[in-house]
């Protein structure tokens, strides 16, 4: 089969388009053809070498955490999904991934695939959907009529912050630049402010802090002081570290995705009946995910792209 891979950690360069063995699922595991797989910023502190440590991937590996396609195989004791059901996946984060015509995925981690939307791009939502919603409801608590400020909501995991949140009735404040501002309103935000322009501040205090967004340390401080007393901000990008203030009873937590399938169904089932949209920036051939890592390293990715096998 065709895959991307790298053999050592290292600048985009690294990642080669070429021919790897089909995997087979072992015991609880399925064999998919995958449909679509969706870049993720990790992706590329992983093909870097610098996530080495949280992430110990064995090379050559085979990026991309998140997948949709159709069930091709099953392995020994698999029951619940039958060859040629649609499906989509958050892959665990150190096995062999999805930029490739084939990859394996744990049964328990796979979930109906949305039929309203074209199967290449349901891969834009397992885990980056996964993320939004833990992020405002497990971590955050975030409850009807409460305020909450997305910092970075012009990236793909604010797009499905900003609808989960005004969904579940939330006064949604958002930070995007003019080229995402009109994709944040249209989710749902009842304000955006542009980040690139101006301050980023609020009449009144939030009950909920949500970053997304690659911000110097003492940047998300001064977000935090947008906090209520009693409030809490979530955070996702791990190299920045969550700011608290336990005088105030503000809480600080990092976010860390977990996979739920269960959860990820509920996310499929809200995209079939029209309360969750899935948006792809663009949908490439498996052969140019080298240039989506080299953009994205670049900083000129136009928002969630998913990378299609040759036989998808
Ligand atoms: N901890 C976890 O479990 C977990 C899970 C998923 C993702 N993440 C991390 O969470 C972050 C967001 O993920 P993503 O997939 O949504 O990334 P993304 O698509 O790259 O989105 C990030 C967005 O932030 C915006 N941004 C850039 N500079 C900003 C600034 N100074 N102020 C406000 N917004 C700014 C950009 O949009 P505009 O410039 O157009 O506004 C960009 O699209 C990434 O760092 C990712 O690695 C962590």
């Amino acid at each position: 089969m065709k895959a991307v891979r790298f053999h050592d950690f290292g600048d985009t360069e690294v990642l080669r388009y070429e021919d790897a063995e089909r995997p087979t699922p072992g015991p609880g595991e399925v064999l998919l053809r995958v449909a679509g797989s969706a870049f993720n910023p990790v992706d590329d502190g992983i093909r870097g070498g610098y996530l080495r440590e949280v992430f110990p991937v064995t090379l050559p590996h085979t990026p991309g955490i998140e997948a949709s396609g159709t069930v091709d195989a099953l392995g020994e004791g698999v029951t619940g999904v039958a060859v040629g059901d649609a499906v989509v996946a958050f892959l665990p984060m150190t096995a062999a991934g999805s930029a490739a015509e084939y990859v394996v995925a744990p049964a328990d981690a796979l979930a109906p695939a949305p039929t309203s939307i074209p199967l290449a791009d349901a891969a834009a939502l397992p885990m980056v959907g996964l993320t939004a919603w833990q992020a405002l409801f497990d971590d955050a608590g975030l409850t009807a009529g409460q305020r909450v400020l997305i910092n970075g909501a012009g990236g793909a995991v604010g797009g499905y912050a900003v609808q989960l949140a005004k969904g579940a009735g939330a006064h949604v404040i958002a930070t995007a630049s003019p080229r995402s501002a009109e994709r944040v309103r249209s989710a749902g935000a009842d304000e955006v402010i542009d980040h690139t322009a101006s301050e980023v501040t609020t009449d009144e205090p939030v009950d909920v802090l949500l970053n997304l967004a690659r911000i110097a340390p003492e940047e998300l401080t001064a977000l935090a002081a947008l906090v209520r007393d009693g409030g809490v901000v979530v955070n996702t990008v791990p190299t920045i570290p969550t700011p608290a203030d336990e005088a105030r009873g503000v809480r600080g937590v990092g976010v860390f995705v977990r996979g739920d399938a269960e959860r990820l169904a509920r996310l499929t089932a809200m995209v079939d009946r029209g309360e969750l949209r899935v948006n792809v920036a663009e949908r490439v051939p498996l052969a140019e995910l080298p240039g989506v890592h080299a953009r994205a390293a670049a900083g000129t990715l136009p928002g969630k792209v998913v990378v299609v096998p040759p036989t998808a």
